[in-house]
């Protein structure tokens, strides 16, 4: 082989790789997440003028086969491509968690949803996500009783919850 096809076939080697790793970026789990934000942000309010632009589907693609959501505004993933943290402070969401489908994100674990307008309950759910670190859901206006099923989350190590309309005692499960 000459040195031309030599580096022609290391390029296209690389490029090989290069196209296959970014296949296999787009794991199910990922598609999976991806869905379920676009689930969860349709119920959101007057997502017209958020920071969510970056939330949507490849064209023509309903329920979505291939999307990733590693890319979107405010969700990082790890390096298998599943979202690992969700970062909304301050986006001016406007919602309710009662359609966020915790258990299609197993690997999550930092969620800021911090100083926005969520409100309603803090679904029980939320107890599904095992690998949970970080929660922080301060300053929004969440109301009823904080779910026991936090006690559930043996990993998380921080929890804001300060300046909602929470009420109820401070569930033991916590502790
Ligand atoms: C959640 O989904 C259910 C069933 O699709 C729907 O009836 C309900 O209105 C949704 N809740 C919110 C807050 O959008
Ligand atoms: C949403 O955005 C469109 C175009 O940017 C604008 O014309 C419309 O008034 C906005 N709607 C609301 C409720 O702000
Ligand atoms: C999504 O798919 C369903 C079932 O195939 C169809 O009824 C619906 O109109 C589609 N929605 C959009 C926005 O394409
Ligand atoms: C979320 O983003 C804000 C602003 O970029 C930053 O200050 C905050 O530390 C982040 N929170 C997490 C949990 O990553
Ligand atoms: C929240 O966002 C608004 C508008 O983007 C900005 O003006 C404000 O400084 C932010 N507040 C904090 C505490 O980051």
């Amino acid at each position: 082989m000459g040195l031309l096809e030599k580096q022609l076939c290391l390029v296209s080697l690389v490029l090989f790789v290069t196209l296959f790793s970014a296949t296999i970026n787009v794991t199910s789990a990922s598609v999976k997440e991806a869905n379920a934000l676009i689930t969860w942000k349709a119920t959101l309010q007057s997502t017209n003028h958020s920071l969510l632009t970056s939330w949507i589907l490849p064209p023509h693609d309903n329920i979505s086969t291939s999307a990733s959501p590693c890319s979107w505004f405010g969700v990082t993933c790890n390096f298998d491509g599943s979202v690992n943290r969700l970062n909304l402070t301050n986006s001016s969401l406007n919602g309710m968690l009662d359609n966020f489908t915790f258990s299609s994100f197993p690997n999550l674990a930092y969620i800021d949803l911090s100083m926005n307008n969520l409100f309603g309950v803090i679904p029980s759910l939320i107890g599904s996500l095992s690998k949970l670190i970080y929660l922080d859901l301060s300053i929004n206006q969440f109301s009823g009783n904080i779910p026991p099923q936090i006690g559930l989350l043996t990993n998380l190590d921080t929890l804001h919850m300060v300046e909602n309309q929470l009420n109820g005692p401070i569930p033991q499960e916590i502790c």
